[in-house]
């Protein structure tokens, strides 16, 4: 028997699509707050391989998803680089920040991230054996753009402008911290696949505010380095490849990196992609989170709209984006049943 999402990631049709939720281990859940109140603070949770691993479980036990994520973050690279790495209470991340070639010079070489991440991939280790047979184990990492995005401004932005701002005066310097990510990224999914990961995503977050020429040389090229690495090292590891908000640049981008699978965000039509971006393959989403915080006969109507929509092809079904903290874990689950009865 073949796990659901690594048949749909191969290319199959399937009467019902596998089905798992971006964030789906967090603060919406009361088991995960109880956890995370154990563990102290997120990034403790982060690097606490039992508890990393006992959060991640705790969807798959409550919903059963066909498929867990890691439970880990984008930012666990820039700090295993090297970058100061906290979160502030209700306000998100903050990091050192890289702007010149002479902070770039003081952050470490790509493959030695290992002495920070090990925590990971023992978190990986122990999901392997204690998953359910029929769930598939989801590694990940931050696409280079989107992590570069944290890294130059040392928090998140609304338009990412100082990321900008470095590439469009020091592009050397800007290529550079691209390529380092890059590297260690690669590095750092390679040893999450040894570890246990059956299937790999690539979030880039902020890969919509990248435009023409920008969006090849930072969105695209940048996965396809990765994606090629790891293929070469780990042949038949499935890749989901998500560039946020990517728009009519959907089209062709899962060839363009060597994915598997692209992931749609909720801002894309649903009948459009099954138009101009299933036909190319496998797609991801894309029902919208602010469902499972509204719920009612509109969150079925919308989880039943984007199963058939999507049916024509290989398809697996989750959120356009992250499930919030306000979500209601009801309505998660009458989306599940939703979808499993379109
Ligand atoms: O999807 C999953 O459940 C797997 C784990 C995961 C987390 N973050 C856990 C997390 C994954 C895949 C991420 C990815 C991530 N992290 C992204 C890319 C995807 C996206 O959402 O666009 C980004 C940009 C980050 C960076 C990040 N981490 C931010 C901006 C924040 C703060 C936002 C907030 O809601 O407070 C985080 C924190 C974070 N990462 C939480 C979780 C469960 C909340 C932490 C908490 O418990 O307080």
């Amino acid at each position: 028997m073949t796990k659901l999402l690594l048949r749909a990631l191969a290319g199959e049709t399937l009467p019902t699509p596998p089905i798992w939720m971006m964030r789906q281990a967090g603060r919406y859940l009361p088991e995960y707050r109880a956890t995370r109140a154990q563990a102290g603070d997120f990034l403790s949770l982060c690097y606490n391989p039992d508890l990393a691993a006992e959060v991640t479980l705790q969807p798959i036990r409550r919903f059963g998803f066909d498929a867990a994520i890691l439970f880990a973050d984008i930012l666990l690279i820039p700090q295993a680089l090297g970058a100061d790495l906290w979160f502030v209470t209700g306000e998100g991340p903050r990091l050192s920040t890289v702007t010149s070639a002479s902070d770039l010079a003081r952050l470490k070489p790509a493959d030695q991230v290992d002495a920070q991440l090990a925590p990971v991939y023992e978190t990986l280790q122990i999901l392997s054996r204690e998953l359910p047979r029929e769930t598939a184990l989801i590694g990940f990492a931050g696409a280079p753009w989107t992590v570069a995005t944290y890294m130059v401004a040392g928090r998140g932005t609304k338009d990412q402008g100082p990321a900008h701002l470095l590439k469009d005066q020091d592009r050397a310097t800007f290529a550079a911290l691209i390529d380092l990510i890059t590297d260690a990224t690669i590095h750092y999914l390679s040893r999450q696949i040894e570890a246990g990961a059956e299937v790999v995503k690539l979030f880039d977050s902020w890969a919509g505010s990248l435009k023409g020429q920008d969006f090849d040389d930072f969105a695209i090229a940048p996965a396809k380095r990765i994606i090629a690495a790891l293929k070469a090292r780990h042949p038949g590891v499935p890749v989901i490849a998500f560039p946020r908000e990517a728009g009519e640049r959907y089209v062709g981008f899962r060839a363009a990196v060597g994915a598997d699978c692209v992931a749609l965000d909720n801002s894309v039509s649903t009948d459009w992609a099954a138009r101009h971006v299933q036909t190319e393959g496998c797609v991801q989403g894309n029902m919208d989170p602010r469902h499972m915080v509204t719920g009612g006969p509109e969150l079925v109507a919308e989880a039943q709209r984007i199963t058939r929509a999507l049916r024509g092809g290989p398809h697996v079904f989750n959120l356009g984006h992250g499930i919030t903290p306000d979500a209601d874990p009801d309505n998660v689950a009458r989306m599940i049943e939703a979808v499993r009865s379109a």
